[in-house]
């Protein structure tokens, strides 16, 4: 058996809708962007939502709709893709890092109280591999200490924070497209969400050069806006997006109960009524992690490290920053230990029982 890491789903719907795009709308910002814009805001519960060409400029636009500004810092963790924190160096501050709690893999709010100051401006949490942050503990801190909170939800689409959708938790909410994630445009592609109308309009301009109308501009702007063929792809993911998120949700169940103390195995945080993870990935730790994972790849079974180095050990920061090893302990132990097997909305069971056998197999 050959079982891939992902497998995006584009279906003959999407290519129709793709199609219909081109042949029938203008080539930038025509209908199917704001279209895809109004749906993901209504789907995420927030009064706005803009499109962008990234999750990585949905971030930074964020930050820089939020009033962050040169000299000021943001609070983020250093267990995520790089992004989370090369944003905060984009818009001209300085990424300030608080360690995670091993339990839930998202950034501890102890920590950040720890590192905010008279220059931190926002704080910045990413729902890890799915699994929302202690958004309550963060949000008091930010209220406390007059602070925004960007949400980096990249890997969150669709998870669920007391009944609320995470993307509609702090002022702003990020979202990325990219081909792995439980919903994607079949490109590049990102999405911020917010209630707040003046970051909304800020966030439109800053996407589009900064334009006021079509010649004037009264803000330095990038060119940051989503193609109307992926809005077009992307409205169509989004109505699947619910079904594909309760299938991962049974994956996982399924990994929880058949994996549950098979050797030194830590699962994945479990979700509860309150908090309903995305499990945009089913992430195992154990100290065997090189051999797990060369063991399942001589069976077939592609596995992924999420992630290899913690952004603060990665090379341009220890050369801009001169960070060093043990400085956030829990990143680090999750980036020694961690182990990404497959889960998507198209594994089949056949798979599913195959790759939990060779995981116990390993460890017989
Ligand atoms: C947590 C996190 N933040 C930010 C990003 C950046 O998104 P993109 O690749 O769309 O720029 C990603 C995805 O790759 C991500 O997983």
């Amino acid at each position: 058996m050959v079982i891939p890491l992902g497998r995006p789903i584009f279906d003959e719907e999407m290519e129709k809708a793709a199609l219909d795009a081109l042949h029938k709308e203008r080539f930038i910002l025509g209908e199917s962007v704001f279209e895809f814009e109004e749906d993901f805001a209504k789907y995420c519960g927030t009064d706005y939502a803009v499109s962008t060409s990234s999750g990585t400029e949905a971030l930074r636009i964020a930050l820089i709709a939020a009033g962050v500004e040169p000299g000021q810092d943001a609070v983020t963790t250093p267990a995520s893709f790089i992004a989370s924190a090369n944003v905060i160096i984009h818009a001209q501050a300085q990424p300030v890092f608080a360690d995670i709690d091993l339990e839930t893999y998202t950034i501890s709010p102890k920590q950040i109280e720890k590192v905010v100051s008279a220059k931190t401006k926002a704080i910045l949490p990413v729902h890890l591999y799915g699994f929302p942050a202690d958004m309550d503990a963060i949000n008091l801190i930010a209220d406390r200490q007059r602070l925004v909170v960007v949400e980096d939800a990249c890997q969150a689409h669709g998870a669920l924070y007391h009944g609320k959708k995470t993307g509609s938790l702090g002022l702003i909410g990020c979202f990325s497209f990219y081909p792995s994630k439980n919903m994607m445009v079949c490109g590049d592609g990102g999405m911020l969400t917010t209630n707040d109308e003046k970051i909304a309009r800020q966030a439109a301009k800053l996407r589009d050069c900064g334009r006021k109308s079509q010649y004037v501009h009264d803000v330095i702007g990038y060119t940051s806006r989503l193609n109307n063929v992926n809005a077009a792809i992307g409205r169509i993911q989004l109505k699947r997006l619910d079904g594909w998120n309760a299938i991962r949700r049974q994956v996982a169940e399924f990994y929880d109960q058949t994996l549950e103390g098979v050797g030194d195995l830590i699962l994945p945080p479990k979700g509860s009524a309150d908090i309903i993870p995305a499990y945009h990935l089913y992430v195992v730790r154990t100290k065997y992690r090189d051999g797990l994972k060369t063991w399942l790849e001589s069976q077939g079974i592609s596995c992924g490290i999420h992630y290899v180095l913690p952004i603060h050990l990665q090379p341009i920061y220890q050369e801009m920053f001169g960070f060093k090893e043990n400085s956030y302990p829990a990143a680090e132990e999750l980036c020694r230990t961690c182990l990404t097997i497959p889960i998507y909305p198209n594994i089949s069971k056949e798979e599913i029982v195959y790759i939990t056998e060779k995981v116990k197999s390993y460890f017989l």
